[in-house]
């Protein structure tokens, strides 16, 4: 029995001791992996085409992180039980996050920052309106998002897959977009990157909000349509945007999002698994899905996450 971990450039070392610890079993590091058919466990981030269909005597695949896209583009997966990683400390920093860059933006912080470097004093951002805040994706991270935002005072329009009474966030299904985007002065995407989400941060989206408002994704680079963006900006339909995944990462430093002064780029630091709250869950679901038990966040490969 072998737990291997597929993590093509990411540094793993924290994650194989731990392992090793708990559960007694040295992880092979792809791409030696010894014995591949004595691999059940493979633990995977951004994984080579077809690697899991080397091993065969899979039973598990789990995600480094809270999404799943990286593995299931693999277009020959074995159909073996997929999981993702949720985590109290995950949640608790990328909802920080999230409500950090909120808050930079509400108060102008951003500008503030542009403003010293002009050595220019300018007050006239005062007093501020009470925003309302659109967020894709209403899952695990996003209830959270939105309720620490609710709770500081923003009214929060929440786009959901099937939406449900809240008491202080409304819900919006897909076909009602454009409503949610017509009362937002800032928009959230936390979404899981599928089918059908992939893009939805495009032009005729950001043309059906009603007044300039502010970008955050926080969720994966293929949402947005990169050029779109820049039109947006340039437009004035978006003031500002905080980005912290992109299609392409680390961004080329050729990029222009780099030196354009209304956009925030964050190094896809938003969330970041943390080994010592994680690989318990990950030997967790290993241990059940010997033993024929339910697993914990087994996703669905139709809907994608
Ligand atoms: C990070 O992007 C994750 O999916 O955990």
């Amino acid at each position: 029995m072998e737990i291997a971990i597929i993590a093509p450039g990411r540094e793993v070392g924290a994650w194989s001791d731990l392992i090793n610890v708990n559960s007694g079993i040295k992880p092979q590091i792809w791409p030696d992996i010894q014995n591949p058919d004595l691999v059940e466990l493979a633990i995977a981030w951004k994984p080579p085409q077809g690697v899991f269909n080397t091993f065969n005597n899979l039973k598990l695949i789990s995600s480094f992180g809270a999404g799943v896209d990286n593995i299931l583009s693999d277009s020959l997966i074995p159909d073996v039980p997929i999981v993702r990683i949720v985590d109290a400390k995950l949640t608790e920093d990328f909802s920080n996050f999230m409500v950090m860059q909120v808050l930079n933006f509400h108060n102008g912080t951003w500008q503030h920052i542009e403003n010293q470097k002009q050595h220019h004093w300018e007050l006239d951002r005062l007093p501020r309106s009470t925003w309302e805040v659109g967020v894709l994706g209403f899952g695990v991270l996003g209830k959270v998002v939105a309720e620490k935002l609710s709770f500081l005072g923003f009214k929060i329009h929440a786009l959901q897959r099937r939406p449900k009474q809240n008491q202080n966030i409304r819900t919006y299904g897909i076909g009602d977009l454009g409503q949610l985007m017509s009362q937002v002065d800032i928009l959230i995407n936390l979404l899981p990157l599928t089918r059908d989400t992939r893009g939805i941060l495009n032009l005729k989206n950001f043309q059906k909000a009603s007044k300039p408002f502010y970008l955050i994704n926080g969720a994966r680079g293929e949402h947005l349509i990169e050029g779109d963006l820049l039109k947006a900006l340039d437009l004035g339909l978006i003031q500002g945007a905080c980005l912290d995944v992109f299609t392409q990462e680390p961004l080329p430093s050729s990029h222009p999002f780099w030196d354009n002064s209304k956009v925030i780029v964050t190094p896809h630091i938003a969330g970041i698994s943390n080994p010592e709250t994680v690989v318990e869950q990950i030997l967790e679901n290993f241990t059940r899905v010997k033993q024929g038990r339910p697993l914990f966040n087994q996703i669905d490969v139709i809907t994608g996450y």
